[in-house]
């Protein structure tokens, strides 16, 4: 099967290209930027460019739609309203009109938990996108899954942090791993495919959390780092303040069963595996 990745050179189409190789499938890469790895097939070019993304949609079988600006350019003030609106909405609108012209009815959609920041300019694009999908989705019948992953920039992209300590105190609190978001997508290809999901479906993507909800309820009742050292100890208590991780600050948990229901997602990584490849690589 011939799978488009819109913007699919970014760190998340990076991720999941190589997952979708394993499986047999090809990966269409389509954006503006050369990918570091090419594996499938690359075509250089915009989503914003209307005849070559036709064309790209009408060689493929399935379509996932990436290509975004998101939170952090806001954040940043990299991108203004003007610019989320022209790549994020017109992008979608036309992905979504060029599937329609095509007869590809099945769509994975990355949005985001970003959703509830309201009325922040990357989550009004999110929730003007997710319109887009459900109106499109009841206008030609397409079955679209809107993913809203939380936070998943992986602690290699240099851009936007400068060590791996830095992305962990990120990841502390609350966060998923890019890996689950790249297992989320391969699960909804199937999930489509399959006809197990029909119409417009939004699901939330959390990463894996070890704490129990007594744990979470009740952080350090009994004294400050004492439920992180319960599950992880000592010595990665330690190596977490080293880094400037604050343990006596509990991590947001926002789950993610309507996902598990849905698609079976199952999130491996959580907040051991984090403090592993902390102590594996301390200074990377
Ligand atoms: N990274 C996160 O923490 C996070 C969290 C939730 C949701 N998301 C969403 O996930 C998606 C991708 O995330 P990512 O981390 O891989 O982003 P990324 O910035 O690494 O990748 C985005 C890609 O889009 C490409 N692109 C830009 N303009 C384009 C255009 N006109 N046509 C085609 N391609 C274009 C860029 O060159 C880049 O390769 C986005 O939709 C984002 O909103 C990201």
């Amino acid at each position: 099967m011939k799978v488009l990745l819109t913007g699919g050179a970014g760190d998340l189409g990076q991720v999941l290209a190589p997952e979708l190789v394993l499986l047999g499938h090809t990966p269409v890469v389509l954006d503006v930027a050369r990918p570091g790895k090419e594996l499938g097939e690359f075509v250089e070019g915009s989503i914003l460019d209307r005849g070559l993304l036709e064309k790209t949609i009408a060689s493929v079988d399935h379509i996932v739609h990436i290509a975004a600006w998101h939170g952090i350019h806001e954040f940043k003030q990299e991108k203004d309203a003007f610019d989320f609106w022209d790549l994020n909405v017109t992008g979608s609108i036309n992905v979504l009109e060029c599937a329609a012209r095509n007869a590809k009815s099945k769509l994975v959609f990355i949005s985001s938990t970003s959703v509830d920041d309201w009325p922040g300019i990357y989550a009004h694009s999110k929730i003007l996108c997710e319109d887009l999908m459900r109106t499109y989705s009841a206008r030609h019948r397409m079955d679209i899954i809107s993913l809203r992953p939380r936070a998943f920039i992986p602690h290699w992209n240099r851009a936007t942090y400068n060590t791996i300590g830095e992305w962990a105190c990120w990841y502390w609190k609350g966060s998923v791993h890019i890996n689950d978001v790249a297992q989320a997508v391969v699960k909804s290809i199937d999930a489509l495919v399959s006809n197990t999901v029909q119409g417009h479906l939004v699901l939330t993507l959390d990463g894996a959390c070890e704490f129990q909800s007594e744990d979470l309820e009740h952080w350090d009742r009994n004294g400050e780092g004492t439920t992180f050292k319960k599950l992880f100890g000592e010595d990665k208590y330690e190596l977490a303040v080293q880094h400037g991780l604050n343990p006596a600050v509990k991590p947001k948990v926002i789950g993610y069963s309507d996902a598990q229901r849905a698609i079976g997602y199952s999130p491996t990584y959580g907040f051991g595996q984090m403090l592993d490849e902390l102590a594996a690589k301390p200074h990377s």
